[in-house]
């Protein structure tokens, strides 16, 4: 085989060792913080029909325009390979019927897909930890998921590393009127926009907001700001949220050109924010969706919800990862090692974590024992096992004992 095809493809990655470890506990402490909150853990389909992205990311998101992974199935589906979760989940939520269980608290986590340019802490195949609160049109529901992005971070120990920002992309009302007022206000430096920019202009004004070409940002300082343009209904929700946020001693900034790249998003749009992962600076994202349901064809249901993507979290958390300590399992001699296999068998099914060489002598079983910070080890040779005793030797305090094998499990008691 072409050596260049024994790498993983571009924008991939294998999780091996320590990586695995801090991916696993991300996903547990995300998991147990969001079970306090009361979310119940959901899996859908790594693929769905491509219309379900189309319909609602937005035909000029990045995401749709470029990045999808689609293809035509062996039945001629066009399908695609999920680039995030929020739709397939309002997918579920309508095709399983589950109105009638609003608010309903969803957490899911697994691989997404994006054909991106890859980067530090941009990958083509990802992850994320992803929470959704559907049915809930109360700001306090906006106020719950931006305290439990905050809190998972503290639990992650990215306290001092993220800031939180937020903005309001208001109603519909709100937004049709800021629209054609960015766009009047850019027609007339349509010379001095970027390509991109200009190219927004038509099909999604709001986007420049984002742009981060230096010239595309001195224009946006004296733009219109959304602010302004908030119907008395979405700026006072705005007003709620802010102020929910502060009854918590939550710290924000409001980002007046905090903009989603993808389309479904009203009201509320917040992100995490890091400046130690370059380009890649969000690392928490999301805000409400209150149209996207109904726009699916399911009934009006406003929701709320955000993901953190754990590449990004791995790079900046320093998890500490305690490694599980065994109990070692040290024979000496023929008979000794046959029963080694049996004893290790039995004290697994204790539920002990048993670790047994598969070869070596005495010296190098102890030193395996060492390196793999063992809490004790069990000896014996083919004499102690006539007499059905053991040694359990206790590397932290340095004691050995002398036990009948009858009693080896209460002894061992202390390990579990
Ligand atoms: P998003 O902003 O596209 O939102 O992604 C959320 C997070 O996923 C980002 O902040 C980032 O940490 C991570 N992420 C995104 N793309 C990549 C990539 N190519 N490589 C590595 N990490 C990445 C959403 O996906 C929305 N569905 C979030 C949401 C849930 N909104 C409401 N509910």
């Amino acid at each position: 085989m072409d050596n260049n095809k024994l790498q993983p493809a571009r924008g991939v990655k294998d999780l091996i060792g320590d990586e695995f470890l801090q991916f696993q506990k991300i996903i547990d402490i995300a998991r147990q913080t969001s079970s306090n909150f009361g979310f119940m853990e959901i899996a859908t389909p790594i693929f769905e029909f491509t219309e379900i992205f189309k319909r609602t990311l937005g035909a000029d998101s990045d995401v749709v325009g470029k990045e999808m992974y689609s293809f035509i199935d062996k039945g001629e589906h066009n399908i695609t390979l999920r680039p995030e979760f929020t739709a397939g989940i309002a997918r579920a939520f309508i095709s399983n019927g589950l109105s009638q269980h609003v608010p309903l608290r969803l957490f899911t986590t697994g691989a997404l897909f994006r054909y991106e340019r890859p980067q530090k802490g941009r990958m083509r195949q990802f992850h994320q930890i992803n929470f959704e609160i559907i049915g809930a049109k109360e700001a306090k529901a906006d106020v719950e998921a931006i305290s439990l992005a905050v809190l998972l971070a503290n639990n992650l120990g990215l306290k001092d590393k993220l800031r939180l920002e937020i903005n309001s992309l208001g109603d519909n009302e709100s937004r049709a009127k800021y629209k054609s007022e960015l766009v009047q206000y850019f027609n007339d430096y349509k010379n001095s926009l970027s390509e991109d920019s200009l190219r927004r202009l038509q099909i999604n004004p709001m986007r420049i907001l984002d742009s981060k070409d230096e010239n595309d940002k001195k224009l946006l300082k004296d733009a219109p700001k959304m602010a302004e343009f908030l119907s008395s209904y979405a700026a006072d929700f705005f007003e709620q949220v802010k102020a929910g946020l502060t009854n918590l001693s939550i710290d924000f900034i409001h980002n007046p050109l905090l903009v989603r790249g993808l389309d479904y998003y009203t009201h509320t749009a917040f992100e995490l924010t890091t400046t130690e992962l370059g380009a890649q600076n969000a690392v928490f994202a999301g805000g409400r969706y209150d149209n996207l349901i109904k726009i699916m064809g399911g009934q009006d249901t406003p929701a709320i919800g955000f993901a953190g993507g754990i590449e990004r979290l791995i790079l900046l958390s320093n998890l500490v990862i305690e490694k599980k300590q065994p109990i070692s399992i040290v024979p000496i001699g023929e008979k000794a090692e046959f029963m080694a296999d049996k004893l290790s068998f039995i004290l697994r099914s204790s539920g002990f974590y048993i670790d047994l060489a598969l070869n070596g002598n005495v010296g190098k079983r102890l030193k395996r024992a060492d390196k793999l910070n063992a809490q004790a080890a069990i000896i014996f040779g083919d004499d102690e096992l006539a007499n059905n005793i053991v040694k359990i030797k206790d590397f932290a305090t340095g004691e050995e004992q002398i036990t009948n094998t009858s009693q080896l499990i209460d002894k061992l008691a202390i390990y579990s």
